[in-house]
């Protein structure tokens, strides 16, 4: 039995295998629509959610199967105190598959090793967030034809933005892949992701806390969130909360073919007046979670 817990879980030829489905999901939906029939998918969200959540319960329910779960701790028994190995242990026993978020980096890695049936960490605290990983790739894809060469910025809270983390770990393994980390000093990537996965592959990566020095390089820019709920205290949050706003003045020395990416929900990162650039596909990215999740539903519960 599968799990995806961490991105590296996909070696990229699966990785490959889930854009092409994707991509026929899109061309022949009707072909999937009792895929799962009869299969249960639970969603357990300790942590608030739009778009992980829904775009993972939308998929099952294309797929011709049923979801059910929770969206906040508050409404599931770990407000009495459950542990999430009890949880799961319990809800295994309900449901085919299981998608769950928590604001502690590794607790779906133990739910994993408790649970009967596969588990998807739908991020854990500010470490991972593999799925959004997919759906990032699965843009990149759609949009620049492949992953080499290309030169990604990344920018915002490069700290606790565990969508920037597992990104990285994707991309650092295709040929000729720069990145550019682009934040204030307070939110730099932290050391463990640079040490485990851009070093060792001798990638080129530069530094910098100036987003307009680093737009013309890009092929790709990622913007992220200040992540609040991470902070230790609202000072430096409100202190860093906009160190970044793309504009579409900042735009004036971006590549034509340049890609802009969020994982979304936006707060004041990317001002609204950027959303009918050719160049902004952060909604179109959040319509690829969808099929591409699809995808993985089918590969972890081994549907033909
Ligand atoms: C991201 C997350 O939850 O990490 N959102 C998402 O899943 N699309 C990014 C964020 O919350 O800033």
């Amino acid at each position: 039995m599968r799990n995806l817990i961490d991105i590296l879980d996909l070696s990229e030829k699966e990785i490959d295998f889930l854009i092409k489905k994707a991509d026929d999901i899109i061309n022949r939906p009707e072909e999937y629509r009792e895929k799962c029939k009869y299969k249960k998918l639970a969603t357990l969200f300790f942590e608030p959610s739009t778009r992980t959540r829904l775009s993972f319960e939308a998929a099952m329910m294309e797929l011709g199967g049923g979801v059910l779960g929770f969206s906040e701790a508050a409404s599931s028994s770990a407000a009495k105190g459950e542990s999430v190995s009890d949880t799961v242990a319990v809800v295994s026993g309900y449901a085919d598959i299981i998608a769950m978020r928590h604001p502690k980096e590794g607790a779906p890695l133990v739910a994993s090793m408790r649970s009967e049936v596969p588990v998807i960490n739908a991020g854990d605290g500010g470490h991972n967030h593999p799925t959004q990983t997919l759906t990032d790739l699965f843009t990149i894809y759609k949009e620049k034809g492949g992953f080499e060469n290309l030169t990604v910025g990344l920018c915002g809270d490069l700290k606790f933005g565990r969508t920037v983390h597992s990104l990285i770990a994707a991309m650092s393994r295709y040929k000729g892949v720069k990145f550019v980390l682009i934040s204030p000093d307070e939110l730099k990537l932290p050391r463990y992701v640079k040490e485990s996965h851009i070093k060792p592959k001798g990638i080129e990566y530069e530094q910098t806390s100036s987003l307009e020095y680093a737009m013309p390089k890009l092929d790709v820019l990622y913007m992220t969130r200040v992540q609040r709920e991470r902070f230790f205290n609202e000072e430096d949050y409100i202190r860093l909360k906009n160190s970044y706003i793309l504009t579409p003045d900042k735009l004036k020395n971006a590549r034509q073919d340049m890609i802009i990416l969020h994982p979304l929900p936006r707060v004041n990162e990317i001002s609204t007046s950027v959303d009918n650039d050719s160049r902004a596909c952060y909604f179109k990215q959040a319509k690829y979670g969808k099929y591409i999740r699809m995808a993985l539903i089918l590969m972890l519960l081994e549907v033909e």
